[in-house]
Order: C-alpha cells, then structure tokens, then sequence
C-alpha cells in the first residue's frame, strides 16, 4: 500500500511517498480503507522533532491520527463492525500512520461515522473534536450563563469550539483574522473580534472561560479578564502557563494547560451532534497523498480554516470522486486537477 513516510525530523521535505507491506488485522482489529486522513498542527510537530522526548514514532514513521473510510477487514473477536461499514477514528498507533491507504486499528477505538457526512467531512473529526469537546463541556463546563471567548475561533479546534459552546447556550465571542470572520460567525459566533485589527479586551469584558485553542496568549495577559472563578484554557504549554497552572490551584481563576484524550465515547458523543444537526465540521481544502508536503506547510503557517484533508486513494481528478458525496467540484475546498492527468 502507498504511505507518506519520513525517515527522519526535518522539514516538510522528508516526506517520501513509498510502498509498505498491507497492515495485518489481528483478532481485535478492524482493517479500514483510508478514504481520507486530516492533518493536525500536532504531525507536523512530530515531523518537525518539536516533541522528540515525549512522542516517538520510530523511523521509518507515518504521520496522521484522523481517518475515516470503510470497513474492509475485521478480526475474529471483532463484533461491533462488519465490512462495508463506514468508520472513523482518532488512531492511537504511534505516529497515528493514516497518512496511508490502509490501517488496522483496534476495534475499541473505532467509531461509525455520522451518515449525514461524506469521508472528508468525518476525517475532520476525531482530534480536533475531541479536544474542544474536552474543553467546552469537561473542563470549562459551558453552560447557558457562560461568557466565553475562543482564541483561533477558525481553526481546527476553535470552529468546534465555537459550535460546542453555543450547543451548551453560552454567548460566544470568537476570535479570528479577517477572512476567517464569516465562517466563525456562521458556526454560531455572537461576536467576532479581528486579532489583526483590534484590542481582544478593548472592551473590558470579562468571561467565564478564556479558550486559548492557539496558544497565543498567556494566563498573565488574560487574568484580569476573567470572572472571578473564570478559567484560561491553552492548548500550549508554553512556560508562563504551565507556571500558571502550578500557581492557580490555589486560587479561584485557574489556568488549565490542557491535553487532550483520546476517547473514543467522546467521538461517539460528537457523532451524535453530528448526526442531529447540532455540529460540523468544515474543510479547508483537500489534497492528494502525494502532495502532503505542501499540505503540511499550509498548515504549519497557522491559516488554516477548519482542516486540510488528505486522500490517500488513488484519484486522478475531481470528477472520479462521487460528486454528490464529496464538496461541489468548483468548491474552492478542492485542490485536486480538474482533469484528468495522464
Ligand atoms: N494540547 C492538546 O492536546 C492539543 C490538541 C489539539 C490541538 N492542539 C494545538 O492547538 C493549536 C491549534 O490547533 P488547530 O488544529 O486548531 O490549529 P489550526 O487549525 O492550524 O489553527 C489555525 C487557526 O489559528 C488562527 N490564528 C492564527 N494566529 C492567531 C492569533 N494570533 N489569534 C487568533 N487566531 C489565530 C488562524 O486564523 P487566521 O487565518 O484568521 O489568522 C487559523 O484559523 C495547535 O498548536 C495544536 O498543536 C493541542
């Protein structure tokens, strides 16, 4: 089966796209076609070595935690899963390796994907879900008298974010550049505030959960913003937060640097949202397996709006893709060639 593999840390450039023998499904796993993987700023770390003494995949490693496709394969004690059904997943190989064609992962943490999405769609899921999942409902405990604002409301976490928190009936300020204003505004936004333009605190507001999806700020610069038993969550643990967080168990506003879980019941949970129309997700654009250096500095630039999408499969042009299935074909989501290259 074709992979992105890198033999070492580096820039996007060690990608190589190269041949590996077909993963074998033991008796707990499934064997899932790769349709599509995402990528998450937390590959190209890897990629980079930014994590070399907490994450280490071995060389030669496939990146890539989000994947969704069909059900090709199952293990002899798998029950909830038959071929032919469509999945998705937040891998928990080392590495994730779905920047692949195929992958066995254990049953336990697979999930059916929501019907109403196509394989893109759910390949934006499971990492980037689950984190503002965690945060929203688990950590800030969102309610409707929360006042929360998100920091990157139009990233891959934030987008989420942001719907999480108004399914919980908070008032949302998101935070976002300028191009990206529509699209967190159409996730539910109350407010917008443009980082490029503005003050995020001009006015002097405080909330209830400060939710830094970007780490781009620290628990210091937001304290006074916060209610008095208001919450900073970071997704970075940048020094100031992490001496932050050691500080604020002792007092009512908390900094929290958090990590997010793979749980595979908060994937089902998001799932359900999904499939009751109360959440999803959003693509930024998609790319081929073979183009997954480019996709990686796109997203290593942090403009990403909602999630960059790999398919592994083979596909000459748009127009092999089901049209009904997939983003309409003039979408600008596409960055496949329109025609068929030969
Ligand atoms: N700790 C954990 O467990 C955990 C879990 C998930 C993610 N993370 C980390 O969280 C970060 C965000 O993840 P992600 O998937 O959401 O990334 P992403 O999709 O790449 O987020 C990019 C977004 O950030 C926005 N942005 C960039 N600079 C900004 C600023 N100064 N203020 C406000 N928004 C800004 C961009 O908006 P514009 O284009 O409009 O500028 C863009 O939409 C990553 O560093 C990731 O590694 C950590």
């Amino acid at each position: 089966m074709k992979v992105a593999a890198i033999k070492k840390y580096g820039d996007a450039s060690v990608f190589t796209i190269t041949e590996l023998p077909m993963p074998h499904c033991n008796a707990n796993q499934v064997l899932l076609k790769i349709d599509a993987a995402s990528i998450n700023p937390l590959d190209w770390k890897i990629r980079k070595g930014m994590l070399r003494f907490v994450m280490y995949p071995k060389f030669p490693a496939v990146l890539g935690y989000d994947v969704s496709g069909e059900v090709v394969a199952v293990g002899e004690n798998v029950k909830n899963f038959k071929k032919g059904d469509f999945v998705y997943a937040w891998s928990n190989h080392p590495g994730g390796e779905g920047y692949a064609q195929y992958i066995a992962l254990d049953d336990n943490y697979v999930v059916k994907a929501p019907q109403n999405l196509n394989a893109y769609q759910a390949a934006c899921v499971p990492l980037a879900g689950e984190t503002a999942l965690q945060v929203i409902r688990d950590i800030g405990q969102v309610s409707a008298d929360s006042e929360v604002m998100i920091i990157g409301a139009s990233g891959g976490v934030g987008l989420f974010a942001v719907q999480l928190a108004k399914y919980y009936g908070a008032k949302v300020t998101g935070v976002a550049g300028t191009k990206s204003a529509d699209l967190v505004k159409e996730d539910g936004a109350d407010k917008i505030i443009d980082y490029t333009k503005a003050n995020l605190f001009a006015d002097k507001k405080q909330y209830d959960l400060i939710f830094d999806a970007v780490g781009k700020h620290t628990f210091r610069e937001v304290e006074s913003f916060l209610k008095p038993d208001g919450i900073y969550v970071s997704t970075i643990p940048s020094l100031s937060n992490l001496m932050s967080f050691m500080i604020t168990r002792f007092t009512s506003k908390k900094c929290v640097v958090m990590v997010a879980k793979n749980h595979p019941a908060d994937l089902q949970f998001l799932t359900e949202l999904i499939e009751k129309g109360k959440l999803k997700p959003t693509i930024d654009s998609i790319y081929k397996l073979e183009d997954i250096a480019f996709a990686h500095k796109r997203s290593e630039a942090e403009h990403v709006h909602g999630k960059i999408i790999i398919n592994p499969q083979f596909l000459d042009t748009v127009d092999e893709a089901s049209e009904e299935s997939f983003p309409a074909s003039d979408s600008p989501a596409w960055c496949l060639p329109r025609k068929k290259v030969m």
